[in-house]
């Protein structure tokens, strides 16, 4: 497959005078891609009904005749100021009953039927007017649903939409009531009616009541985005994409995925070190102008997973782009450090290496004017070129000179789980108990040892994989719990699997309650941060540890005091704690070794990813570092053929 790279570009924001020299200079860097028109709707509809589609259509021809191929954007992040007056339930509300005002983006709630009969009808015109345009390539869909904390929202619109949604599930307000717990509190309801959203109680709320709400919020963004897709369907052949985000676990992204042909997903490495990652003082100094050696590489990982939910390939296949790469400083993080030469082009080679189809930056120039003035660009506000040029044109002739680089199906592979995300924030039982948190960190300790993994939906096939890690998992699906007879992979479940039933109580029997695996959970402890259990094998327990009873299972890892950690039979592991860098390395380790699979621990900083032809190997470290014999400079990308 041909990689091609990409830029962001809003033609409404420069003089038409310009386009044609901007599109020549894209086409010059070796781009192909130019993504276009996501929050244009106040230009292309000034007041209701006056359409503006020419200075569009010019924009497109403009790029096109210059070789690039168009991705359009809906432009429903964006409604203009009119649309508030013809709506004005439209606008979300937060959980402490604030209004979402307008004055910035994504000021809409997902469940406002009249915005949706809006957002269908300019999209329409969008898909009927631009469907068959030569130039115009792929779709995107809105922009990074969930962007700005937005896929909840408590207003009267979503109360409604809330309530119906219950009434379907659970049939009549009887049922809903024994599947949550109501009569503990007397919070029994005798009418759909009754029943508010799970904000401004006294205390906290039942998390049932929780839970079905995310439930329901995730839906809201599925059907949101599906009004979308079969209209654009209707017109146009070309793939729809959806840029999602790093570390957005409000809505399934798998379910969403399932409506789209390809993945997207929006990278900023600097941005997400400095704001989205709990570590310590001394991994983001030194990570400081390169970002975080893994999380990138979690989301490209997840996102090929999702990019596979419509054709339900294997999770490996699956089609992902990064539509928004850092290019220099952006204006968001609390402060904003310029990459280390040579990241612009890491960042573009690992997705490749994942397995990414295409890569744009954002945006092609730094724009003078509003939120994002400070947020930097291929070119500078005055168009002359910023660092980040240079190295995507070295990128695009690279690609030139490597051969084809076909995905591979990992050895290794990391469930992932939006509901599970859901089910322990509605109850964390520990404060720092979050889902995504554990998850990275069992990814992490497994690229620390050098290993390629695909990410899976819990549903997904999970043959021909040697390990599969499975932490966190709130209710395992049954192929999951059968795991021992699905696949010939060692599996390694804990902490808290299957601790939930999909109603959010404790299921009876106790948890983990895996056939043929005579474990239970007979307690659970949270840890402040200050407290870590020692464990015999080294590193230690921190944030959540379970007392693990079973006579039948064998015990491979315990506490310095001789309490089971690690236990197992046959081809089945249950961890139950959640464990510091070195525990999980242990952990990881014997896991591995289980497998048959030869760990390769790398140094702080280096990363690699297997392609079907091809070792990548990334140095993300602020100083030069040996693979091999190789001496890989800071920022550096070197690749092997295998
Ligand atoms: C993304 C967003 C873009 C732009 C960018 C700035 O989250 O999709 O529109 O705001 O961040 O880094």
């Amino acid at each position: 497959m041909k990689r091609t790279l990409g830029v962001c570009y809003y033609p409404e924001h420069w003089p038409e005078e310009i386009w044609a020299d901007d599109a020549g200079r894209m086409a010059n860097a070796g781009l192909t891609w130019v993504r276009i028109g996501e929050f244009a709707w106040s230009k292309l509809e000034p007041t209701p009904g006056d359409l503006r589609f020419e200075w569009l259509e010019r924009a497109i021809e403009t790029l096109g005749a210059a070789g690039l191929k168009v991705v359009l954007g809906t432009p429903t992040a964006t409604p203009p100021r009119w649309m508030i007056d013809r709506h004005p339930g439209m606008l979300a509300v937060d959980a402490a009953g604030n209004l979402r005002k307008f004055g910035s983006r994504r000021h809409y709630c997902f469940s406002h039927s009249g915005y949706l009969e809006d957002c269908k009808r300019i999209v329409t015109l969008l898909a009927e007017r631009f469907g068959r345009n030569r130039h115009v390539h792929a779709w995107q869909t809105d922009n990074e649903y969930g962007c700005h904390d937005t896929t909840l929202s408590y207003s009267d619109a979503a109360r409604d939409a809330f309530r119906d949604w219950l009434a379907q599930r659970y049939q009549s307000p009887d049922a809903l009531n024994r599947a949550w717990g109501n009569l503990f509190w007397s919070m029994e309801y005798g009418d759909f009616d009754e029943i508010d959203l799970p904000n401004q109680t006294v205390t906290e709320p039942n998390p049932a009541h929780v839970l079905a709400f995310r439930r329901f919020s995730s839906d809201q963004v599925v059907r949101f985005n599906r009004a979308q897709t079969e209209i654009i369907r209707k017109h146009s052949d070309a793939p729809i994409i959806h840029n999602y985000m790093g570390r957005v676990l409000e809505f399934d992204h798998f379910a969403v995925g399932a409506d789209l042909d390809i993945a997207s997903w929006d990278s900023y490495p600097l941005g997400f070190l400095s704001d989205r990652l709990e570590t310590t003082a001394e991994h983001k100094q030194r990570f400081l102008r390169q970002g975080d050696p893994d999380f990138q590489a979690f989301h490209h990982d997840l996102y090929r997973a999702v990019g596979a939910a419509r054709t339900a390939e294997a999770a490996h296949l699956g089609r992902w782009w990064i539509m928004e790469q850092q290019p220099g400083p952006v204006n968001w993080a609390p402060y904003n450090p310029a990459p280390l030469p040579g990241m612009a082009r890491l960042w573009a080679w690992e997705a490749f290496a994942h397995g990414a189809e295409a890569v744009c930056y954002f945006r092609w120039r730094q724009a003078p004017f509003a939120q994002e003035q400070m947020h930097a660009g291929l070119l500078r506000p005055d168009s002359a070129d910023a660092p980040a040029l240079a190295e995507a044109a070295q990128v695009t002739r690279e690609i030139g000179q490597l051969p084809d680089t076909g995905p591979a199906k990992a050895p290794v592979a990391l469930i992932f789980d939006y509901a599970s995300a859901w089910a322990w924030q509605a109850q964390p039982q520990g404060a720092d108990f979050d889902y995504f948190r554990l998850v990275f960190a069992a990814y992490r300790a497994l690229r620390r040892a050098g290993q390629s993994i695909d990410i899976l939906p819990p549903g997904a096939d999970i043959h021909d994989y040697r390990l599969i890690l499975a932490p966190g998992l709130a209710t395992l699906p049954q192929q999951l719990r059968n795991a021992r007879h699905e696949t010939k992979a060692v599996v390694l479940f804990g902490p808290r699997t299957n601790a939930k039933t999909v109603e959010m109580a404790i299921p009876v029997p106790l948890p983990p309650n895996l056939p043929g695996l005579d474990i239970t959970v007979a307690r659970v402890e949270s840890l402040p941060p200050s407290e870590t259990i020692p464990l015999s094998g080294g590193g230690a327990v921190r944030h959540w540890f379970e007392h693990l009873e079973g006579d039948a299972a064998q015990v491979f890892e315990t506490t310095v005091t001789g309490e089971p950690v690690l236990m197992g039979r046959d081809t089945v592991f249950y961890l139950g704690a959640w464990l510091d860098d070195a525990g999980f390395d242990q952990i990881v380790g014997r896991a591995l070794a289980e497998a048959g699979i030869e760990p390769e621990p790398l140094p702080d900083g280096l990363r690699m990813r297997d392609t079907a032809t091809h070792r990548f190997v990334f140095n993300y470290a602020p100083e030069p570092l040996a693979y091999d014999g190789t001496e890989i400079p800071a920022a550096g990308v070197h690749w092997i053929r295998k």
